[in-house]
């Protein structure tokens, strides 16, 4: 995690550093800090916190044209002032920015001891700068002591460097983190994603793993590994910057839960015609490949995993093709069956999750197809993968997904139907009412959203719970889960999400007088069996909270939420949106920073 600013240009960088970091508060923000090259020496300031903290500081001091600055997620060492970045080495002739994990600091933080370095801080971080010095005292040559003392990290690393002994240049180098470069003509921005530096720039280089750069006001010069000059594409990309802002609302959140009706359909429209007619750009998945498939692996972490769950029933039924859904940290070191004949679809809003992104490399390497579904053009994973499919969701700031989950979804059923229609062999009936129900939903989520307050009043009466379970049968589960995420990540409310029939297995003597149970009831066939389910909580004592589009009769139950009737592999677009107000409004009601709640990030570049 971590997210990494830098500039080079004509003017004072401290404002531009200050903005930069905070458009990338939301990959972690236990402190914050920045460098600049002064005349004669680095000025280094730094605090633990969020950014708005380096107000209290003495920024105003900082004149340089040049400097770096970070935003942290603590991993080594606890947030606190000491640990924030920049760290610079003994000798203050270095300063360095770092996001990523430096595996083997231990070793060679005792190395440099031993050459009578010392450290002030717990981070990994501190061993890279007086690392780069050790080689400068031999070398003499900034870019050749960043090389070398890169040659020596092992672990994943996105770095600026500065140096006082050169006015002109930063230098920069990635290896498994993310790192672009943005250019004007006058000015030079870097920046650990391509939103952050949006304003300033339309037009970027994307560094790949190993490269390196040597950024001055006038050029930037690439290198390989083994500073071998490289040619490097600059690339344009159009964003709406105006989505990244909150546009009147209290909260990104809330935002972006409101935004749902026109982020799903902007993935519609982007992959399905109004006429039902499916293309993809750039996806040229031939069909000889897709009948040689026979296994389906889904992989990916958090919402997008649950997003995943929910449409494992739509791709079975269509392609009659098994299909796993995995968890990216544990697949990738489970040694799963993989081979020519596996399709791996790897799910990340971000297109940055270290797990995913490994998890399809280990697909990639035992010869699997792989296809990527992100919301981020440009993210590393799209770099990694055979294929790639964006959701075109819109970028989504806070750290609790909503949108993209709802556009991951659809794109996962489009593209069921996509291979469904190509192999030939789905009901056509069928796939089309499916194709219908799809364009129907942003009118449908539009009629969900009309009354937020009634879900704002349930919320309020169980603000102040300790334990809230959510249960659902079949499809109504996977959105159990993903409206128990949300809840616990926003609200700190302990939560627990079952499968229906599970719950008399055990979790049923954790129910008792007072207790909230929200349940999901969207699947006609399940209905009478999850109706029973919620019976044997009242009998209990719970207080029930139902979300359904079938029509209860003679029900008992604390509160209903009624929405639209769809197919029933695209209900949890319709049934999540009540429950993503739930934890909204219940983290409101506890004053709670619900953008960017306690240890948690946006993007988890760390495994
Ligand atoms: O960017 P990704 O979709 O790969 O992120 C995966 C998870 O970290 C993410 O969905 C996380 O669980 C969210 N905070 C949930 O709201």
């Amino acid at each position: 995690m971590c997210g990494i600013i830098g500039y080079v240009g004509k003017k004072n960088a401290t404002p531009i550093l200050i903005n930069g970091l905070l458009n990338l508060e939301y990959r972690g923000y236990d402190s914050a800090g920045i460098s600049t090259l002064e005349s004669t020496c680095i000025s280094n300031i730094k605090t633990k916190g969020r950014v708005k903290n380096l107000y209290d500081k003495d920024i105003d001091s900082l004149e340089g044209t040049i400097g770096i600055a970070h935003t942290r997620w603590a991993t080594h060492g606890k947030p606190s002032d000491e640990n924030s970045h920049p760290h610079l080495d003994n000798s203050k002739t270095f300063s360095v920015v770092h996001n990523g994990i430096i595996e083997n600091y231990k070793e060679l933080k005792s190395f440099l001891e031993q050459n009578n370095y010392y450290f002030l801080s717990q981070t990994d971080t501190e061993v890279i700068p007086n690392l780069i010095h050790y080689y400068y005292t031999k070398n003499n040559n900034f870019l050749k002591s960043v090389n070398e003392a890169c040659k020596c990290l092992k672990g994943s690393y996105a770095i600026e460097v500065l140096c006082k002994n050169d006015k002109d240049n930063i230098i920069v180098v990635r290896h498994d983190s993310p790192l672009v470069i943005g250019v004007n003509e006058d000015d030079k921005y870097v920046s650990s994603d391509i939103p952050a530096i949006l304003s300033y720039s339309n037009n970027f280089y994307l560094l790949d793993n190993d490269e390196f750069a040597m950024i001055s006001n006038s050029e930037i010069n690439f290198y390989d590994i083994n500073l071998n000059k490289i040619e490097k594409k600059l690339k344009h990309f159009d964003y709406d910057i105006t989505s990244s802002q909150k546009n009147g609302y209290e909260d990104f959140m809330l935002k972006e839960i409101f935004e749902q009706p026109n982020s799903v359909r902007e993935t519609i429209g982007s992959h399905l015609s109004p006429d039902s007619l499916i293309s993809f750009n750039d996806f040229d998945f031939k069909l000889e490949d897709l009948k040689n498939i026979n296994q389906i692996y889904i992989v990916a972490c958090g919402t997008a995993m649950h997003a995943g769950l929910s449409c494992k029933n739509t791709f079975e039924k269509l392609l009659h093709i098994p299909v796993t859904v995995e968890i990216a940290s544990e697949f990738r070191y489970r040694n799963p069956i993989i081979d020519n004949k596996t399709l791996a679809i790897y799910v990340s809003q971000s297109g940055e999750t270290a797990d995913t992104i490994a998890a399809l490399k280990l697909a990639k390497t035992n010869g699997a197809k792989t296809i990527a579904i992100t919301n981020v053009i440009g993210s590393s994973i799209t770099r990694e993968a055979d294929f790639s499919l964006y959701t075109h969701a819109g970028p989504e700031i806070a750290v609790a997904s909503t949108k993209a989950y709802t556009s991951q979804i659809v794109l996962l059923n489009i593209l069921a139907i996509y291979f469904a229609e190509t192999l030939d062999f789905a009901d056509k009936n069928f796939l089309n009412s499916l194709k219908n129900e799809i364009l129907l939903l942003p009118n449908k989520i539009e009629y969900v959203l009309k009354n937020p307050d009634n879900i704002k009043n349930i919320a309020k009466t169980v603000a102040s719970k300790k334990d809230i379970f959510f249960l659902g049968r079949g499809i109504d589960y996977t959105v159990a889960l993903e409206a128990s995420l949300k809840l616990k990540e926003i609200s700190y409310i302990h939560s627990e999400a079952y499968a229906s029939g599970e719950l008399k297995h055990g979790p049923i003597a954790l129910i008792e007088n007072g207790v909230t149970v929200v349940s999901i009831l969207t699947d006609l066939e399940l209905l009478e069996k999850s109706i029973s389910n919620i019976e044997e909580v009242i009998a209990r004592g719970a207080s029930t909270f139902v979300i359904t589009n079938q029509e209860l009769v003679n029900s008992n139950y604390n509160y209903v939420i009624n929405i639209p009737k769809t197919n029933k592999f695209l209900s949890p677009i319709l049934s999540i949106i009540p429950l993503q107000l739930f934890a909204y409004y219940i983290a409101k009601e506890k004053n709670l920073d619900v953008d960017k709640p306690r240890n948690l990030a946006k993007s988890v570049t760390v495994e």
